[in-house]
């Protein structure tokens, strides 16, 4: 069979937050819009799924209570959601082994707690200097995109304790690498767009709630709407062919001529949204090839590295114990855990992280020693019931052709100060997209809702400078 050619306004590579934002933003606005995807599924790094009869959401989940573009968009929706459970003590196992419970502040010496508070004050003070949309700008960003954000630590403090848990929330809580690969100027990112330090840990604000029938549904609820005509699955774009304005002049960010050609689907429109994180860019072949800075910078961005691990139980029995559920130990295999019980389900279930290196260990394990260790981690916060149970998952976003790790991508050594401010520039009629190259909500769904409607509304202004009026009236 030959294969389709369809002929858009927009064509958006990636079906994912991002992607899916920008064509229902866009079809609203009365342009017409093809989004082809290269999975089977919409959703991209969202996907929840029924595994052994238990609900797994095996990719991203949880909305914070200052998300407000993703709350705009549930209710924007009709989404129902409900709150995580978290009544009752934290775990905290200490470096020498010690398991501790406790509530608020974190069970370690006075002396410590101020220092956790000094260094966290230091790196709110400098995230404090920038904007999330454009970090690059600060005065000294080429010399705090130099320094590791491990070293920047170390010169601050002596107390390997509080060092180890401000590094936590940062690297393994958020950009899931290690600290001596990311700059000070990357941390600064990642908490100005939370706002604050205070943002990425508070358990009021953060993972505050869930989305009822799973993170996915949202998009899969935005395609459904959009229609089978407008998204198409099982397309991966190979080749992007374009050429800027209509006497092919390099003017970036008007429309142009771009031909997509997806495995099943081949596109033409006068612009294309690239709606894929970072690290694919470079999956796609340009036609002609995109200008230098752009294939260099391209190189220097790539995604972190975490397995969500998941066990579900006959009960949320750590809740008998006056636990809820929320625990950290940086040194153990499964460095943070949270209860991740459906509302309402008499079923509980525990997940955690596993991060960087000690992902690369665990997936170099046979499969039932891989189990064994993880369930084994779960024992160190909850007890000996935490080793059976009734259905466990592994979230595998490294081998994920379209993804390639988790949760997100985030700049090498200097690369932010350097590259960052293409990141959002067009290239021709060209324009990129994804929660990765987002300030407010970087990182997060909420940064995906965001970019989606921020592109729309660019190229709906591109389309007007150039006269070119909506095909229909807008909704
Ligand atoms: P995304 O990667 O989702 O979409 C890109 C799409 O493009 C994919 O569907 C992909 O298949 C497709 N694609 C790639 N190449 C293509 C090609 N050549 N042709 C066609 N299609 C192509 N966030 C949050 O807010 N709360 C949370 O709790 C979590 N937790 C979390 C856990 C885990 C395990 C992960 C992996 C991630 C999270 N996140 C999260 C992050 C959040 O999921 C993420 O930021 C957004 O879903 C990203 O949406 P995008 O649309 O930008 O990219």
């Amino acid at each position: 069979a030959g294969k389709k050619v369809l002929e858009r306004d927009v064509v958006v590579i990636g079906a994912g937050i991002s992607g899916l934002m920008t064509a229902r933003r866009l079809t609203q606005a009365g342009r017409s819009v093809a989004v082809l995807e290269a999975r089977e599924r919409v959703g991209g790094r969202t996907w929840s799924d029924t595994i052994d009869g238990e609900f797994f959401e095996i990719g991203g989940q949880w909305v914070s209570s200052d998300q407000d573009a993703l709350k705009a968009l549930l209710r924007e929706l009709g989404k129902e959601t409900f709150q995580r459970y978290r009544e009752g003590d934290s775990v905290y196992i200490s470096r020498d082994g010690a398991r501790h419970t406790f509530q608020g502040d974190f069970p370690v010496g006075e002396s410590t707690l101020a220092e956790i508070d000094r260094l966290v004050e230091a790196l709110d003070e400098l995230a404090s200097q920038i904007d999330a949309a454009a970090p690059w700008e600060h005065p000294r960003a080429a010399e705090l995109d130099r320094i590791q954000f491990s070293s920047w630590l170390h010169s601050l403090s002596e107390d390997e304790e509080a060092i180890r848990i401000v590094d936590h929330y940062i690297a393994a809580g958020m950009l899931t690498k290690h600290s001596h690969t990311f700059s000070v100027l990357q941390a600064m990112l990642m908490v100005a767009s939370a706002e604050k330090f205070e943002h990425l840990i508070d358990e009021g604000i953060l993972l505050d709630e869930r989305v009822v029938g799973g993170m996915q549904s949202v998009s899969e609820q935005i395609a459904a709407e959009l229609g089978d005509d407008v998204v198409h699955l099982g397309t991966p774009v190979r080749r992007l062919e374009w050429a800027a304005g209509e006497e092919g002049a390099a003017a970036d960010g008007q429309p142009g001529r771009v031909t997509a050609h997806g495995d099943r689907v081949t596109v033409t429109a006068r612009f294309a949204v690239v709606a894929v994180p970072p690290n694919l860019y470079s999956a796609i072949e340009y036609v002609p090839a995109l200008p230098r800075p752009r294939l260099v910078a391209h190189q220097h961005q790539s995604m972190g590295l975490v397995i969500k691990a998941q066990a579900a139980y006959p009960t949320p029995f750590w809740r008998e114990d006056g636990l809820s559920g929320t625990g950290f130990a940086s040194h153990e295999r499964v460095c943070e855990v949270y209860d991740n019980t459906v509302a309402g389900d008499e079923h509980g279930m525990i997940v955690g992280f596993i991060v960087g290196e000690r992902a690369e260990d665990i997936w170099a394990l046979p499969e039932e020693e891989r189990r064994r260790a993880v369930l084994e981690s779960f024992a160190a916060y909850f007890g000996e019931q935490a080793l059976e149970p009734i259905a466990f998952y592994l979230s595998d976003w490294g081998s994920e052709e379209w993804t390639r790790g988790a949760y997100a991508a985030s700049y090498d050594l200097g690369g932010l100060s350097r590259w960052g401010h293409l990141q959002n520039e067009p290239v021709g009629p060209l324009f990129f997209a994804s929660s990765d190259i987002q300030g407010a909500g970087y990182m997060h769904v909420d940064g995906g809702v965001r970019i989606g409607t921020d592109t729309a509304a660019r190229l709906d202004t591109a389309f007007r400078a150039a006269g070119v009026e909506p095909a229909l009236l807008s909704v």
